[in-house]
């Protein structure tokens, strides 16, 4: 194993996308951002240095960081931000990992810009549990608004109405041709391909608010690995995948020549406007002679396309072999349900009298004015409770039929789990208003989805039918609108864990808890506590 380095430099840079420019948050100056490469059992380091006017935090996401809960990155859950002028250097080991992630800002919407590839690859001379490819290419799924996003959540906090949607979807960086956005003439991103070679996609939703469709016209997908776990492999026209999620895919060029078109659409509607803004790229083989030459293209299944959706994540598998085995925890010893959804308040102050809120267990979260895992290891009392949900005096209705407490409380409270217990969580969606899926994201553990339903999780039966055998393993999931999800993990990672929606309109709003795992001594491990150079609030 060796040690990486890397330098962050938080940098503000004129960018220009569908035909105007305007500066962004950057790291580097580049959109999207660095790839970090590194191999299973590294040590990395990432000196963040922060040049902008706004306080930055950066958050690795899908990586474990197992007793490094401190280097995790959500802004007031585990650290304070790094402030204008400052540094900070997030040290951590890629322990009992390999695949993709990302890393993205985790504060206020600045990880629309600021985000990236992490390729963690095998140890030396291990090789993938599938033919080894000819290339990797990593792809990253965004978005562009031409306005300030700070602007944009701004007015949606104060009209307490949802955000305005981007302005176009991306692929590296570009809307693409043929994207349906308007004036966006760009060429976009080229894949570039030679005939007969199989090529490995490390795909990357790093959009704020939208799930999306890929696909690549004319060509198979095989499902190797999503959230740096491998998979049972199988083949699809196309995939699924969240804001959070990863997806490493193979793609024979088995074509002889040519340009074919790639795209990446929405999945669901947006409940505001109508969001078929479509980004797109281009595969080109080698052999091709003209860049103009005939575009093969494809249709993107149609918004809310649910059966392609479900048959994609009822496709998904754990490898479950004998290298990399699904060790599915059988007992539980903390068995959980939490509601997830979004609803209204009043708001005397907002322009329409009230306000779009979002919570989990009617808990709408409130960001705590120091970090949370600071005020837990350093004792400082009046930051959380740990005592969540509390007793909100409100029933739960997530039935569907009719909207019963749309009202949430405010709190900053976190579920507190001794180390090593067992969880049982079942996401259940209310569905009340906006069905939307909820791409709920656990930071420092991976899960098993062992179950999904659509309607009310019935405890008697619904248990019946998981599958505790070979569940995909991951850290984000999608929690189906006016449905359920069954995860189970160990809580085997002293810390603070932020458990989210990815869709970031529905973080501002509140749809956020923190589980908060005892410290405990693993096996040859001793207690280890926080570092003394973190930032303060
Ligand atoms: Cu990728 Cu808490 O986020």
């Amino acid at each position: 194993a060796r040690t990486r380095h890397y330098k962050f430099n938080v940098v503000m840079r004129n960018m220009t996308r569908l035909c105007s420019t305007k500066p962004i948050v950057t790291v580097n100056g580049e959109f999207p951002g660095p790839t970090l490469y590194a191999r299973e059992g590294d040590n990395v380091l990432v000196k963040v240095v922060n040049h902008v006017k706004y306080n930055v935090t950066i958050h690795w996401h899908g990586v474990r960081q197992l007793r490094t809960g401190w280097y995790d990155g959500p802004a007031y859950v585990t650290q304070c931000p790094i402030q204008p002028g400052q540094n900070f250097v997030y040290n951590f080991t890629l322990t009992g990992q390999r695949g993709t992630l990302l890393w993205h800002a985790h504060i206020l919407w600045l990880r629309v810009t600021v985000h990236g590839a992490i390729v963690i690859l095998p140890k030396l001379r291990v090789p993938y549990p599938f033919p080894a490819p000819h290339k990797e290419l990593v792809v990253i799924l965004g978005e562009w608004w031409k306005s300030d996003t700070e602007a944009v959540i701004n007015q949606a906090m104060q009209a307490g109405l949802p955000p305005n949607i981007s302005d176009c979807h991306t692929i590296n960086g570009h809307p693409g041709p043929l994207s349906t956005c308007a004036s966006s003439s760009q060429d976009g991103y080229k894949l570039q391909v030679e005939s007969g070679k199989t090529y490995m996609l490390r795909i990357i939703n790093a959009a704020l608010n939208e799930e999306l469709f890929f696909k690549v016209a004319g060509h198979k997908l095989t499902v190797v690995e999503v959230d740096a776990i491998y998979t049972k492999p199988f083949t699809t026209d196309t995939i699924l995948i969240t804001p959070g999620q990863t997806t490493n895919v193979l793609l024979p060029a088995d074509q002889g020549a040519g340009r074919y078109l790639v795209t990446a659409s929405p999945f669901m509607d947006s409940p505001i406007a109508v969001d078929n803004m479509t980004a797109t790229a281009t595969l080109h083989y080698a052999n091709t002679v003209s860049a103009s030459a005939a575009l093969t293209t494809t249709k993107p299944p149609p918004l809310n396309a649910t059966p392609v959706a479900s048959s994609f994540i009822d496709s998904l598998r754990s490898l479950n072999s004998k290298q990399y085995p699904a060790k599915v925890p059988l007992k539980v010893d903390h068995s959980l349900l939490f509601t997830v959804g979004v609803g209204v308040n009043p708001c005397p102050t907002c322009v329409n009298g009230s306000r779009v809120v979002a919570d989990v267990n009617n808990v709408s979260f409130v960001m705590p004015p120091t970090a949370i895992l600071q005020a837990h290891y350093y004792n400082i009392s009046g930051v959380f409770t740990d005592d969540f949900p509390g007793n909100p005096p409100f029933t739960f209705n997530y039935t569907g039929s009719g909207p019963k407490n749309l009202q949430t409380m405010n709190g900053t409270r976190v579920y507190r789990l001794p180390y090593n217990a067992t969880v049982q969580l079942i996401l259940q969606d209310t569905g009340i208003i906006a069905p939307e899926n909820h791409p709920i994201h656990l930071h420092g553990f991976n899960f098993f989805a062992v179950g999904r339903g659509l309607g009310n999780f019935n405890p008697k039966t619904s248990p019946n039918k998981f599958n505790l055998v070979d569940p995909i393993e991951r850290n984000t999931i999608g929690v189906p609108s006016g449905g359920w999800t069954a995860i189970r993990f160990v809580a085997d990672n002293p810390g603070v864990w932020f458990l989210h929606c990815h869709l970031e309109v529905h973080t501002t709003w509140g749809l956020k808890m923190a589980f908060l795992v005892d410290n405990g001594k693993g096996p040859n491990e001793s207690l280890i506590l926080p570092p003394k150079d973190l930032p303060a609030c």
